[in-house]
């Protein structure tokens, strides 16, 4: 069996291929330049696989996306509903996303984003009160596999969590508002972590009317996909907030262009797509065991509901 790799977004590309040659000693792993042999190929192992690439891999039997988010995958043009799409779903990754949110919930409620841009000139600003973690209600916009380790990490810590599901299901200690109920979510949220999948359902999910709802000096930290959000809404909200503020770890486009103006604002605060940066070991010994699974058994359930579209 052969496994096609690639991947030209992520850090340390040597390591992951070392690491799947480890995990997959018989069989051969290819790049998208080795076309002759793309009809050997049962396996992909990919991240923004370029578009022509998919149909010419006539026996492929699973796609492994080397990420959480599989909306790489369906945006191809080519891509065949009947392959199963295996994500990563890792409790390193959980950590990672759930410290990352914490991290940035803190610099908001610790007011460090206004002594960072005081630094910036030299200015002494002065006490200001923090917000206790019992008296912050916390909204997790998208309350699946990640957005659960984030909920336990915080309600460990005493924040009120609460979140915002596609469909019912209950978690110990969190309110769950789904549907409609959506405006109460918003409107109960002191701080709102987004970490949606980019579906066509979610795409500009966060306009005007979702910003206006939310508290007036509150906090947007998204962590899920770019086009969830109106950035042309946000930027507005952004200009005339100037006590709401938002930590952006994803964009419409990426890598964001020098001139966005989101870099200039003082109460933005931007990373470069690195909340759930993807674990490489435990990683790929998941897809290890996945195409154990399917050598044995001869098929794999798919993680992708193609019907809600992640
Ligand atoms: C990152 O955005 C991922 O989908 O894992």
């Amino acid at each position: 069996m052969t496994i096609l790799f690639h991947n030209t977004t992520f850090d340390k590309i040597n390591v992951w291929k070392k690491t799947i040659k480890q995990y997959f000693k018989n069989e051969e792993i290819i790049s998208i330049k080795d076309y002759k042999k793309f009809h050997d190929v049962n396996f992909a192992i990919i991240w923004n696989l370029p578009d022509q690439i998919l149909p010419k891999l006539k026996n492929l039997k699973i796609i492994f996306s080397m990420g959480a988010g599989v909306d790489h995958i369906l945006k191809l043009k080519n891509y065949n509903k009947n392959i199963p799409i295996i994500r990563i779903k890792d409790a390193i990754m959980g950590e990672r996303i759930a410290n990352y949110s914490l991290a940035q919930l803190l610099n908001y409620q610790l007011n460090f984003k206004i002594f960072q841009n005081s630094q910036n000139i030299n200015y002494w600003s002065g006490e200001r009160m923090p917000v206790d973690n019992k008296n912050l209600t916390v909204g997790i916009l998208g309350l699946g596999f990640l957005g659960h380790y984030i909920a336990r990490l915080l309600n460990k810590l005493d924040y009120n969590v609460i979140g915002y599901k596609k469909s019912q299901k209950s978690f110990k200690n969190i309110k769950v508002y789904t549907g409609k109920n959506i405006i109460s979510f918003i409107k109960n949220s002191d701080v709102i972590i987004s970490i949606l999948p980019s579906t066509p359902h979610t795409y500009n999910m966060i306009d005007k009317n979702f910003l206006m709802m939310m508290k007036k000096n509150s906090c947007l930290i998204n962590i899920g996909r770019g086009d969830t959000i109106e950035e042309k809404d946000l930027l507005n909200h952004l200009k005339k907030n100037k006590n709401f503020f938002a930590y952006l770890d994803v964009f419409k486009n990426e890598p964001l262009k020098s001139s966005s103006q989101f870099w200039k604002l003082p109460n933005v605060t931007i990373t470069p797509h690195v909340a759930g940066v993807t674990a490489i070991e435990s990683s790929v010994k998941y897809m290890y065991s996945i195409h154990k699974k399917f050598k044995k058994n001869k098929k794999v359930k798919s993680d992708v509901n193609l019907s809600n579209g992640y």
